[in-house]
């Protein structure tokens, strides 16, 4: 598939197979995940596999969002290798690190065929407490992978028309 159609094709999926995720899948996935670009190449952000039983349970606990996903990848970032240059917008370089690491992850899962789901439907304050987080670290996103149930179907139908969303000055 070229990134054109990989782009058009990607959905959002919101019930997994219990089939568990290769292990030299899921390397793949976070090796491309590592080559995201990061704000002055700080590299900020973490991610964390969730796959063990109790792991798993603890992801449930936080968000019905996880969806039967055999893997949760948690991305995090460390403040220190932030840089507060848009603070005034209530974000940090570090989120756009997790975004960008996690965007590269929604592509690098769909071919190998996998699915994933951004989730931010939680509280990350709690997810920081529940495992035991360093200090210096911020939740920004959790995300299923697996392998896609047939049900249920993408729920995304409409997209806006490009001229609501873009302006060219
Ligand atoms: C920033 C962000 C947060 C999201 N949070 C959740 C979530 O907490 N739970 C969920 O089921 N889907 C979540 N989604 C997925 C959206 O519901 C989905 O992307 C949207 O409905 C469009 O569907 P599509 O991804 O299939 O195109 C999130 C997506 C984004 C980009």
């Amino acid at each position: 598939m070229t990134f054109e159609e990989m782009a058009r094709a990607r959905y959002s999926v919101k019930g997994f197979k219990s089939t568990p995720v290769e292990e030299e899948k899921l390397n793949k996935i976070l090796e491309i995940a590592g080559v995201a670009p990061t704000a002055r190449n700080k590299q900020s952000f973490r991610i964390y596999v969730l796959k063990s039983e109790e792991a798993l349970q603890k992801a449930n606990s936080l968000t019905r969002c996880v969806y039967g996903a055999p893997v949760c990848l948690m991305f995090t970032y460390n403040i220190e290798e932030t840089y507060p240059y848009i603070e005034d917008q209530g974000l940090s370089s570090g989120d756009e690190d997790c975004s960008i690491a996690a965007t590269h992850v929604m592509f690098a899962a769909m071919e190998q065929g996998l699915g994933t789901c951004w989730v931010n439907a939680f509280t990350p304050s709690k997810a920081k407490a529940l495992f035991d987080l360093p200090e210096n670290e911020y939740v920004v996103l959790l995300m299923p992978v697996g392998y896609a149930d047939a049900e249920p179907k993408p729920t995304h139908t409409t997209k806006k028309p490009l001229e609501e969303i873009v302006r060219f000055l």
